[in-house]
Order: C-alpha cells, then structure tokens, then sequence
C-alpha cells in the first residue's frame, strides 16, 4: 500500500508578515499620499452604511407580509443590487487610493452609530415607512462625504453618482408613503417604528 505522507512545511523566517491593515505607501498619481488616504479613510464609514443598508434591505424583502407583498419584495432586490455595486465601487476606490478596505461585519457593527433595523415580520407599509427612514440617515451621511472628499475631484463625482441613485431608490420606497398632496403618511416620524405604526394605521 502506498501511502503518501504530507510534507511538513516550516516556516523559515518568524517575522514573514502574510497580513497588514496599514496604509500603503502611494496613493493615485497628482494626490499628496497623505491626503489620498484621509479621502480613502473618509470612505471607510461609507463603505459600512453601505453594507448595512444591503443587509437591511434583504431582511425586509424576506420579511415583508401583506396585500402588497410582490410589488414591495421584488422592487427591493434592484436595490439591493445596485447598493452592494456601489459598496464594491467604495472599496477598490479605497485601495486604489493605498488603503485596505474592511468589509468584515465585526467592524461594521464596531464603528457604526446606529442600530440593527427594527421590524421583523412586518407589512409593506410598515416597511416601507421605517426603510423611507433607513434610506434618508445613509443619503444625509453620503452628503456629507460628499464634502469630506472635496479635495479629491474623483472620488467626489462617485459619490455624487451614488448619492443620486440612493435618492431616486428613496423615490421608490416614498411613493408608496405619499397621498395625492404629495406629504407622506410618516410625516414628523423621526424612528423606525414610529413611523411603522403610522404608515400601518393609514392603510
Ligand atoms: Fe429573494
């Protein structure tokens, strides 16, 4: 009988470095190296709301109930597409411009400043008011990147791109919230389930 023993394999230099979170040290060409990283690291937080807001949207797929179950379930999957494109545009931006990106759930849920999603099991209006909220905190904060990024032309036009896309997205959710005057039925909701317990009544 043969038997084939695996070769052992021993590392020969205990200081051989296979992983590194530290910034690279270039950036893209007619940058300060200093300032392509902060415009890289501006892109950090993105990078999470963005992966959250896929996750978010998934959930509420799988999860919304009602009359209006298949309208709402398959306008979010385009969504959800188009958001995880724009967190892979975010990220190989940031390595372009010699920053490693993280796009671990351990991090997001570390440096995020809001909470998990809170409705479960839910009908369409209810999520659609509470995702009508989900969509305004990322649109703000991709705003306001919009900014951080001002010295890096580029990076600045991806983001007013995206931004773009995330409001018409917002569009679709707040259409359903609107009457004929044009208000939503949320109007003054300021948390998820509030403006859940709202948009519900209405119906
Ligand atoms: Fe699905």
């Amino acid at each position: 009988m043969l038997v084939v023993m695996a070769k052992k394999t021993t590392r020969t230099s205990s200081t051989a470095q296979v992983t590194s979170d530290s910034d690279a040290p270039l950036t893209v060409p007619g940058l300060p190296t200093e300032t392509g990283h902060a415009v890289a690291d501006a892109l950090q937080m993105r990078v999470h709301a963005l992966n959250d807001l896929a996750l978010t949207l998934k959930h509420a797929h799988w999860n919304v109930v009602g009359p209006h179950f298949i309208g709402v379930h398959e306008m979010l999957d385009p969504q959800i597409d188009g958001v995880r494109d724009m967190v892979d545009t975010l990220a190989e931006r940031m390595s372009t411009l010699g920053v490693a990106p993280n796009g671990l759930a351990g991090a997001l849920v570390a440096a995020r400043s809001w909470d998990d999603y809170d409705l479960h099991r839910a009908d369409t209006a209810a999520h659609l008011a509470a995702l009508d909220l989900v969509y305004s905190g990322v649109i703000e904060d991709h705003r306001a990147a919009i900014e951080a990024v001002g010295d890096d032309p580029v990076t600045e036009d991806i983001l007013i791109g995206q931004t773009a896309d995330l409001e018409q997205f917002q569009w679709f959710v707040r259409a359903h919230l609107q009457g004929t005057s044009g208000a939503l039925v949320t109007e003054g909701a300021t948390a998820e389930l509030s403006a859940a317990r709202k948009a519900s009544r209405k119906r």
